[in-house]
């Protein structure tokens, strides 16, 4: 069971005032390119990302509860003006709150892997969800997936290859251990301080 903290932050926006799909240019103030994160953590990863690109509105998203506030808390740290965080899950995030073709890019770093075999069907990034996620990408939007789990990465390069209306960024590899200019999140870190290599996997709409 989750504590629930009150997030008292300018970036939160609690889910009672999460805009319809239409909304975003009047939360951010202006209508430049929209970014997702699923699963942001503790915000270290989308922090590092939005201050690179001052030009994008960056809204950071991750069902728990802990994670939304330490993003927040972290955001203010850096006095970023063009990231929102929302405690929601993401497929009813974007289903209620995206509009189609609204996305520049989509970021998901290290999602839960379900190592066992009988739970891999709970993993969040397969084949149908990527064809759904790509529904909310404009064209020439980005997909970013990075993994430390050689399974889910391999699974994922592997299905990507037969998703339509996306060409590959790295090809001809399917995934690379590395990406210079791609911030390491908190637990790609930890992961690779255990010895671990991280699968990057970057696909752009067409
Ligand atoms: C293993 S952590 C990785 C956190 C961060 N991306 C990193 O790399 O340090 C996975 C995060 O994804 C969140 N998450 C998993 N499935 C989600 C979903 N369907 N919608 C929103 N958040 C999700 C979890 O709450 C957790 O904070």
């Amino acid at each position: 069971m989750q504590r629930m903290i009150e997030i008292d932050s300018p970036f939160f926006i609690p889910p009672e005032r999460l805009p319809l799909p239409a909304g975003w240019p009047a939360v951010f103030g202006n209508d430049r390119p929209l970014v997702m994160e699923i699963g942001c953590g503790i915000g270290d990863f989308i922090a590092r990302t939005a201050a690179d690109h001052p030009d994008r509105n960056f809204i950071a998203i991750d069902y728990y509860n802990k994670g939304c506030d330490s993003t927040c808390r972290r955001l203010g740290r850096h006095a970023l003006t063009n990231v929102r965080v929302a405690r929601i899950e993401a497929r009813q995030f974007m289903a209620e709150h995206l509009p189609k073709e609204g996305l520049a890019a989509i970021y998901i770093n290290c999602p839960d892997p379900w190592p066992k075999k009988r739970h891999r069907k709970r993993r969040l990034v397969n084949r149908q969800f990527v064809e759904y996620a790509g529904t909310y990408l404009a064209p020439g939007g980005d997909f970013y997936f990075a993994t430390d789990f050689d399974d889910y990465g391999r699974d994922v390069a592997a299905f990507m290859q037969a998703v339509p209306g996306f060409v590959n960024c790295l090809a001809p590899d399917a995934y690379r251990h590395e990406m210079p200019d791609y911030h390491l999140s908190k637990y790609m870190q930890k992961f690779m301080a255990e010895g671990k290599s991280i699968y990057f996997i970057h696909y752009r709409k067409v």
